[in-house]
Parts: structure tokens; C-alpha cells; sequence
């Protein structure tokens, strides 16, 4: 047995005493100066940090990204360099909807955030299960996920109000579609793809700009539960997920990803029958087919669960060279919105925690504000530009410059969109016992739901195949006609 380590304060005084409080005498009250038991009660009530407004339940891993096919040609980032080179990540999985303490097997998206802790600073590629989103504009987004939170009043979480919002958005088609097809409700952290739904862009050494989607193609394969399964998969475990991932990597059998890119030359875009920055949408593997990139592969629990995973900060603002945005307003919003969270979250220096910070050298201006531990020691160069020698901007790293046409306006989404077609080809696709299962799981979340909301939604589906909106409203057990697309009222 090793000698046990003094146990001290936080201000490194030792302790005399852990167990007993101390009194004015022996049945009496405590005494004020006890700072040992008031530092410790103080502690306890700064345990935690408020949850995620989203992804609020996760869980996470280290790993490393392995390069196995070349790509230079369309990306000059650090990370893709070489066949073979190896690069550490973070990768934290999450459900949307429920609270830190929801129970695992919930159906919902998934949360795939991943951060590469490249030579040129922090990668963040904070994607989903899914290829696509609910809206696809961000001024939508808090609408869509207070109908996915609790009611105010009942503190409940509503149906109505879910299929309100869908059915008055049919943008939400395509999600819908997934997340009520047998994909919507994942075995495990282990069985679902990775995708990072946005369109970004590559820009290699000629300083030329593709367009690209990342898929992370689980090697375990998709596993989904029924809603049956679930359901009794939660009335014994909470943490189902959190479970296999964790003992799976302890016991050695580390969960691996295929990673692949769909790449579109940049004037493509323009003509495209696809806007090719619309959320909702996937570009057709037939039109552009995966192209193999590497294996990320898990292989470290964290030690310390809130240290690592509930202090991780991922933002789609954490990029580097040779990988950028893309004109999609839905990336547009969170470039925005992750470091703002961050700041209120977890501390305005919050890139300084150890999980967060990137492993190569970090110069920057920002000075004071929560969290700064790491004070730059007595340089003259405070501010920018100064005669001091302080960090300094290099051009190299410019990108090209991006065509933007138009006039500035509010410009409306719905007009002229295709939502149907992808998200009928979705349900094309599904074997019949998987359509029969995406029926029952509508039917299901349309509990309570009032006539007028469902009738509405029955158009959507009608609209993407006859066959779609039959099977819901046969699983409703209900006489349904479809009204016609004036009906939709939206
Ligand atoms: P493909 O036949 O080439 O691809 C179909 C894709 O659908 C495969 O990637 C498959 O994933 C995936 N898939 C199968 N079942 C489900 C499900 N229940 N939920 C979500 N995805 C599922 O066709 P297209 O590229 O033309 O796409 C057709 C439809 O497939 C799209 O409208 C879209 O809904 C869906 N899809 C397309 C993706 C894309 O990037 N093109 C990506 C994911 C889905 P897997 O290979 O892992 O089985
Ligand atoms: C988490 C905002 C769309 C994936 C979050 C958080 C915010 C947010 C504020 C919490 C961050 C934190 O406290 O750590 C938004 C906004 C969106 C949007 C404003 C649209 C306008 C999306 C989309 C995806 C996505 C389209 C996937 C493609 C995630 C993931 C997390 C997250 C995976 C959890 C990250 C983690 O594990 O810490 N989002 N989001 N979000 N979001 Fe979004």
C-alpha cells in the first residue's frame, strides 16, 4: 500500500480533521471559522455547470484519425496530409432533446461531435446521425426546439406542439422521415453514421475550392432498437449507451468509423439541381459517391467524466486551413452560436481547459475574463500592432475569394422548394417491414395530437408518396382522403 497523500484545502493547508465539524462544544452549534466545512459546502454548490440548452445528454471518447487515402487534390488541411498520419480526437455523442438525465434509448437524432486536435489548431465537425435537419433556416431553430422541450405550463413534453411546428414546416419532411424510420432509435452509440450534413468546402494548394459533405460510416453497423425495445431497454437501464460505449472500450473492442467525403467542384453549385446549401437536402450518392479518406477509431474512456465530456466545447468555428464554410445559413448561424454558448456555459477562456485546448501553440489578444489561467507572462505586446515582437497575421492563409450575388433581402424559403421528393425516395427505399415499423412510430408520436394538426401532416406525407400517407393513417386507424395541396395551409 502506497502512503496516502496529506489531504489539504484549496489553499493547500493541511487538514486536521475530515470527519468531524467543529462545535461550541460538544452538542453545540458550528462555529463560523470552520473554513474547512464551509469551503466543502460552497464546493458542492458550484458542482455543476448548466446543461447544454441541446445535446445535453452524451457521452464521449478519445481516439485517432488515420489517414488511409490520399486527397491533397482537394484539401491542402494539415490533418489529410500523408497516407498514414495519425491525428488525436474527441468524439461525443449525444440525444437532442432530453435533459442530462434523460435515459439513453429515446428516439431522437444523435449528437456526432467530434474534435481533431490537428497542427493548425482544433478541427470541430459537430454533425448528427443524420444527413439532414429539420429547417433550414436558422431563424427557425429555437421555434423547433422549444416544441421539442417541455410545455411551459405542464412541464411536459408535447406532441402537439411537435407535429404543429412539423406540419406548418414541411421542410422537416426528410428528418421526419429518418427519425421515425427504424434509424430514429439506435442501439447504441456504436451502431449509427456520422455525418456532418452541412455542405463545407475543401480548398487545396492551388488555393481552388470544392464543395464537400463528411460521412462517418459506422464498421460496427447500424443496430436500431423497436419502440418496444426501447421502452423496456429503458425500464431497466438509463445509460444504455453510455454503458456499451464505455465497456466496449474498456474491454479492448474499439469502435471504428469509416470516413468518406462527397466532393463538388465549386461551380457546380451554381448549376446543380439541388441547391447544394440547403440543409434539408443530401446530394445523391449516384451524382457524387463517397470517396475514402480514413478510420477514426475510438480507444480511450475519459477519466474524468465532467472534466472531459461535460466541460467539451465543440464549435463549427474551430476550423483550419484548407476546410471552410459554406453559404448554407444554417452553418452560417452556428458559427456563431457554439462560442457563444460556450462563454456563458462554461467561461470566457474555456478553450483553455485541457479537453479543449488545441495542441499546438495558441498566440491571441483576448485578455482578461473567467477562466484565465494562464496569464502571458510580463510581455510589452498586449495589443495589436505593437514593436514588441507579439504574434503577428500571416496571408498564406487567406482563402479565395466567394462569389456572392443578390440583392439583401429576406428571401422565402418555402417558395418553390422541393420537401417531398428525398424524403419519398427515403421511403422508397425502406424494406416494407421498415415502412409498416415508420407508420406505427408516427402513429405512436401523434398521440393527443388534434385532427386538424394530423390532417395537415397527412398532406406532407401524401405529398411524398400516396403509399406513406396511407400507412399512417391506417396505423391512426383512420377513413383518410387526402384534401388536396390547398389543404396543407401552410
Ligand atoms: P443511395 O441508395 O445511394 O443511399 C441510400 C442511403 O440511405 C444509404 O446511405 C443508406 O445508408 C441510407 N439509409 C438507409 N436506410 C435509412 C434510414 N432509415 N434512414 C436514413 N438513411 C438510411 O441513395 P441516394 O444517395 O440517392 O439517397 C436516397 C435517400 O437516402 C435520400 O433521400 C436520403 O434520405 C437517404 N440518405 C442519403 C444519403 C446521401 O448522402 N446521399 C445519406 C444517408 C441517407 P447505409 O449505406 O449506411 O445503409
Ligand atoms: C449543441 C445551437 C443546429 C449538432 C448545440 C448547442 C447549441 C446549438 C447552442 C449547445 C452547445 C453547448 O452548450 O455546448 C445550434 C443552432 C443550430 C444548430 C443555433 C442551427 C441554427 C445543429 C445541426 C447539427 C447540430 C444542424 C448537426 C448537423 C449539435 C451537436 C451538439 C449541439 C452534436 C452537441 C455538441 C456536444 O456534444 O457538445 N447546438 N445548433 N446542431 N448541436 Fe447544434
Amino acid at each position: 500500500m502506497q502512503k496516502a497523500k496529506q489531504l489539504t484545502t484549496t489553499g493547500g493547508n493541511p487538514v486536521s480533521d475530515n470527519q468531524n465539524s467543529l462545535s461550541a462544544g460538544e452538542r453545540g452549534p458550528l462555529l463560523l471559522q470552520d473554513y474547512q466545512l464551509i469551503e466543502k459546502l460552497a464546493h458542492q454548490n458550484r458542482e455543476r455547470v448548466p446543461e447544454r440548452v441541446v445535446h445535453a445528454k452524451g457521452s464521449a471518447a478519445h481516439g485517432t484519425f488515420t489517414v488511409t487515402h490520399d486527397i491533397s487534390q482537394y484539401t491542402k488541411a494539415d490533418i489529410f496530409s500523408d497516407v498514414g498520419q495519425m491525428t488525436d480526437c474527441f468524439l461525443r455523442f449525444s440525444t437532442v432533446a432530453g435533459e442530462r438525465g434523460a435515459a439513453d434509448a429515446e428516439r431522437d437524432v444523435r449528437g456526432f461531435a467530434l474534435k481533431f486536435y490537428t497542427n493548425e489548431g482544433n478541427w470541430d465537425m459537430v454533425g448528427n446521425n443524420t444527413p439532414v435537419f429539420f429547417v433550414r433556416d436558422p431563424l427557425k431553430f429555437p421555434d423547433f426546439i422549444h416544441t421539442q422541450k417541455r410545455h411551459p405550463k405542464s412541464n411536459l413534453r408535447s406532441n402537439t406542439a411537435m407535429w404543429d411546428f412539423w406540419s406548418l414546416s414541411p421542410e422537416s419532411m426528410h428528418q421526419i422521415t429518418i427519425l421515425f424510420s427504424d434509424r430514429g432509435l439506435p442501439q447504441g452509440y456504436r451502431f449509427i453514421n456520422g455525418y456532418g450534413s452541412h455542405t463545407y468546402s475543401f480548398i487545396n494548394h492551388k488555393n481552388q475550392r470544392f464543395w464537400v459533405k463528411f460521412h462517418f460510416k459506422s464498421m460496427q453497423g447500424i443496430k436500431n432498437y423497436t419502440n418496444e425495445e426501447g421502452a423496456s431497454i429503458i425500464a431497466n437501464d438509463r445509460e444504455s449507451a453510455q454503458r456499451d460505449l464505455f465497456e466496449a472500450i474498456e474491454g479492448g473492442d474499439f469502435p471504428k468509423w469509416r470516413f468518406c467525403v462527397q466532393i463538388m467542384p465549386e461551380e457546380e453549385a451554381e448549376t446543380y439541381a439541388i441547391n447544394p446549401f440547403d440543409l434539408t437536402k443530401v446530394w445523391p450518392h449516384a451524382d457524387y459517391p463517397l470517396i475514402e479518406v480514413g478510420v477514426l477509431e475510438l480507444n480511450r474512456n475519459p477519466e474524468n467524466y465532467f472534466a472531459e465530456v461535460e466541460q467539451a466545447s465543440f464549435s463549427p468555428s474551430n476550423i483550419v486551413p484548407g476546410i471552410g464554410f459554406s453559404p448554407d445559413k444554417m452553418l452560417q448561424a452556428r458559427i456563431f452560436a457554439y462560442a457563444d454558448a460556450h462563454r456563458y456555459r462554461v467561461g470566457t477562456h474555456y478553450e483553455m481547459l485541457p479537453i479543449n485546448r488545441p495542441r499546438n501553440p495558441v498566440n491571441h489578444y483576448h485578455l482578461d475574463g473567467s477562466m484565465r489561467f494562464d496569464a502571458p507572462n510580463g510581455s510589452d505586446a498586449y495589443y495589436e500592432p505593437n514593436s514588441f515582437s507579439g504574434p503577428t497575421q500571416d496571408e498564406r492563409f487567406a482563402e479565395p475569394p466567394l462569389k456572392i450575388s443578390g440583392d439583401a433581402d429576406r428571401y422565402n424559403h418555402r417558395e418553390g422548394n422541393d420537401d417531398y421528393t428525398q424524403a419519398g425516395s427515403l421511403f422508397r427505399l425502406m424494406p416494407a417491414d421498415e415502412q409498416a415499423r415508420l407508420f406505427s412510430n408516427i402513429a405512436s408520436a401523434m398521440e393527443g395530437v388534434p385532427m386538424m394538426i394530423v390532417h395537415r401532416q397527412l398532406e406532407h406525407f401524401y405529398k411524398a408518396d400516396p403509399a406513406y400517407a396511407l400507412g399512417v393513417s391506417e396505423a391512426l386507424g383512420l377513413q383518410w382522403e387526402p384534401a388536396g395541396a390547398e389543404a396543407v395551409g401552410v
